[in-house]
């Protein structure tokens, strides 16, 4: 069936909260294409031979979902410079001699998300606020530096893991900032992004006063269950244009789609409506 039918899917433990293959199947669908996409179980003692699985099954690829972003670094044979400087993999492309490449677009899912949904933002030489430090921030700050934004205010909880991962990325357009002066910090900000787990269904809400924001600053939040989190349900009540997070979770997977199935696929209001009612 390999040789004919195109094989990718996703490997996570567990995996079954995973979109991924709802969404890459109504892309399937939609373009015609003989493929299958699967949520593979993966445990974590098990992701080195199931990487070496995906060339002896003869998959085009995977994406890589909770726990094995990190990890998944170290079993690829060779990594896009994102995926090194995010130290997380979430896209692995098998070449055609056998290789893993593995890439990081989730920042590329970030970009694409506020792109399409405000056509006028610019990111060179904006002021950006970014809440939260975990692994989600990392990917965005990548994509938000590449991207040419001109200072990204950084604000962790723990402002120690900010610093780390500031250092890391070391460039001098980021500063980190007191958790407790995020209200403040938002002063002079184009754009405000909530990395964090605050606001998700189950998690206490962001506590946060939008009285800085200029009125006219985008607020967008990566939390997308639910779907208009407390943080954008006070942005769209106070009249800031704001964007949700299920976009970037659409967006980040196109890259994947293209590379295993040979086909771009388009994020549109029909695919959302599939995501949101699956
Ligand atoms: P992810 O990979 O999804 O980013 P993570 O690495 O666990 O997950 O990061 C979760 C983020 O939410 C972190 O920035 C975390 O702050 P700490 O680094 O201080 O832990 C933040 N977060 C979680 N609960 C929080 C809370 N109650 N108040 C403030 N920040 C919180």
């Amino acid at each position: 069936m390999s040789g004919t039918v195109k094989l990718a899917g996703v490997m996570g433990f567990p995996v079954g909260h995973s979109k991924s293959p709802q969404l890459h199947g109504f892309w399937l669908r939609k373009y015609h294409i003989k493929g299958h996409y699967l949520p593979l179980s993966v445990p974590e003692d098990q992701l080195s031979d199931a990487f070496k699985g995906l060339k002896a099954m003869g998959f085009r690829g995977c994406n890589v979902t909770i726990p094995h972003k990190q990890a998944a670094c170290r079993l690829c044979d060779d990594l896009t410079p994102t995926a090194r400087k995010t130290g997380a993999v979430n896209t692995v492309v098998v070449s055609e001699t056998g290789d893993l490449t593995g890439d990081n677009t989730d920042g590329f899912g970030f970009i694409e998300n506020i792109t399409q949904n405000c056509r006028n933002f610019r990111f060179a030489g904006a002021t950006v606020a970014v809440l939260g430090a975990g692994g989600a921030a990392r990917g965005i700050l990548v994509a938000l530096l590449a991207a040419g934004i001109g200072e990204i205010r950084l604000l962790n909880r723990t402002r120690a893991r900010a610093e780390i991962l500031a250092d890391r990325l070391g460039d001098n357009r980021i500063h980190c900032l007191d958790w407790e002066t995020r209200s403040e910090a938002l002063d002079g900000v184009h754009l405000l992004v909530n990395t964090t787990s605050l606001g998700m269904t189950g998690q206490p809400p962001l506590s946060l006063s939008l009285s800085a924001l200029p009125k006219t600053a985008m607020v967008t939040d990566i939390v997308y269950a639910p779907l208009i989190t407390p943080l954008l349900e006070m942005a769209q009540q106070q009249g800031f244009p704001m964007i949700d997070g299920l976009g970037m979770l659409l967006h980040q997977a196109r890259p994947g789609f293209e590379a295993w199935f040979g086909h771009r696929p388009q994020v549109d209001t029909a695919l959302r409506a599939h995501i949101l009612g699956a």
